[in-house]
């Protein structure tokens, strides 16, 4: 057995799980709610692509309708991780249970009366709530009628709606993330589900479209990305005011990047890619400003940036975050050279690591990636508290004749990168907690599928839509259990 006695996880380090309301809630029209851009896109398969479609079709399959009925059963599902002794749970509330046009001028009490009693489990079960607002969804009215965060009123909105969940939770929840992976919107994917930004062409559109298909258009986007960021800092300023105990994060998707050669032009391509995606959205929302290089960028695309504003810059200096968050799930090469192979990844690819193994679904796996880049998060951002909020292996799990399911791929993941992340403290990184990514099954954004699983708990319901909704241990149940239990000493 492994134990490790001269590096340890820091006490009262917070180790847990996440998940994601249109993930795993379901019930998408129950109790007032009504739709939000998740519910709008179709499922996949790694070879087929998910669908966005304007109307809801009525013979389509879309897997945020029912999911995996989270919404009815999340009691004996925060027991279940009660029982591994989860620290924190993280979740989101889903915009459209609370304000389900976004722009209701009350907010719908069947729809806070739910997260009320979501966090009281948790307490029951000895949890902190770690709580996302919004984790890439927002409501489909404001797509319709404001074109998402495109428009300024939609911040006035988010920002209502932020301060109904602050004020009304205030004794029950202490960690807030303002948007999931809010850097995603640098790229053309990020578009539809955090912005809700879709071409009117596209909305008019009546056949179904691939989601890579969508429109793009850069300008619209970064205009909308700043008013996240807008939106993101005058949250937080609330939030310090009706309590200012509460720690308000930034959710950033990490990817590392690696240059594929020593190349120069490697290098410096890698460098631009990485300020773009990584380090943009993390300067603005901790240091509070726009850094020099975004505007090279502006430049180089054509992007005007006279939408930031003095107003704005002084909103963005006095909302800074208090904590970096971050998903991890893999590293990613850039070249220069066309000819190089590609591989996917989370939300984007990358050229080919010679050195990593990919997993099923062709993505790096890469546990010392993870020490290296909470070192260089640290190093950029010096006395903030870090903690890795998303990090989990999407594999295929095979159910045993007895309902074993015997996953020790997914516990050789974890226990590789959590080795990693006692190394980074030993390395001086003040990293505070550990959400695994999707603890019991829900559904993949990526590819709308279960067949991806990433839990501990085995969820029966399939792509085909058949399955009870039941729920059991995987093998990778007691091991987690044991791993919080010896706080992160017992990795075997
Ligand atoms: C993150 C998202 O980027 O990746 C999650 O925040 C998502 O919502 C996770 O589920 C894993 O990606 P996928 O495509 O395997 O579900």
């Amino acid at each position: 057995m492994e134990k490790v006695e001269d590096s340890q996880f820091p006490e009262g380090f917070l180790w847990g799980g996440a998940v994601a309301a249109n993930q795993c809630e379901g019930a998408y029209l129950t109790d007032g709610k009504k739709l939000s851009t998740a519910d709008m896109v179709t499922g996949g398969t790694k070879d087929t692509p998910r669908m966005f479609t304007s109307k809801i079709i009525e013979e389509a399959y879309y897997p945020s309708h029912e999911a995996i009925d989270f919404y009815h059963r999340y009691k004996k599902d925060i027991a279940l991780f009660g029982e591994m002794g989860f620290k924190v749970f993280r979740l989101s509330i889903n915009w459209t249970r609370i304000f389900p046009n976004g722009d209701d001028l009350e907010p719908n009490e069947k729809g806070l009366a739910f997260y009320d009693s979501v966090f009281d489990e948790c307490k029951k079960h000895g949890m902190e709530p770690l709580v996302t607002l919004s984790h890439y969804e927002i409501p489909w009215n404001l797509v319709t009628k404001y074109k998402g965060f495109h428009s300024r009123e939609t911040i006035e909105l988010f920002v209502r709606y932020a301060t109904t969940c602050f004020e009304r939770y205030k004794d029950k929840v202490n960690y807030w993330l303002t948007f999931n992976e809010i850097n995603v919107a640098t790229i053309a994917e990020g578009a539809l589900n955090g912005l809700g930004l879709i071409q009117q062409e596209d909305l008019e559109h009546t056949d179904p479209i691939p989601l890579s298909q969508l429109q793009d258009n850069p300008q619209e986007r970064f205009e909308a990305l700043h008013n996240q960021f807008v939106a993101s800092a005058l949250a937080v300023k609330e939030a310090h005011k009706i309590n200012p105990k509460f720690r308000v994060g930034c959710m950033i998707n990490r990817i590392t990047w690696y240059p594929h050669t020593p190349n120069p032009k490697d290098v410096l391509a890698c460098q631009k890619h990485d300020r773009l995606f990584n380090q943009f959205a993390g300067d603005v929302m901790v240091r509070g400003e726009y850094p020099s290089y975004i505007y090279s960028y502006f430049k180089e695309n054509n992007i005007d940036p006279s939408f930031i504003t003095e107003k704005d810059q002084q909103l963005l200096s006095e909302g800074k975050v208090d904590m970096y968050t971050f998903s991890y799930y893999l590293t990613n090469c850039v070249s220069v050279d066309p000819a190089v192979e590609r591989v996917g990844g989370n939300i984007t690819g990358g050229a080919r690591n010679p050195y990593l193994k990919l997993s099923e679904w062709g993505w790096h796996i890469d546990p010392e990636g993870l020490r290296y880049t909470l070192n260089m998060i640290a190093d950029r951002y010096p006395n903030i508290p870090i903690m890795v909020v998303e990090n989990g292996y999407g594999g295929i799990d095979h159910v045993e004749e007895d309902g074993a399911v015997h996953d020790s791929y997914r516990i050789d993941y974890l226990r590789d990168h959590i080795r990693e992340m006692r190394k980074a403290i030993d390395d001086g990184v003040p990293l505070i907690g550990y959400t695994e990514w999707g603890p019991i099954d829900i559904v993949s954004v990526g590819t709308g599928e279960m067949y991806k699983r990433y839990g501990f708990i085995y969820v029966d319901r399939h792509d085909n839509r058949l399955g009870n909704y039941s729920r059991s241990k995987k093998d990778s149940f007691e091991w987690y259990k044991k791993v919080i239990a010896s706080n992160g000493a017992d990795l075997d």
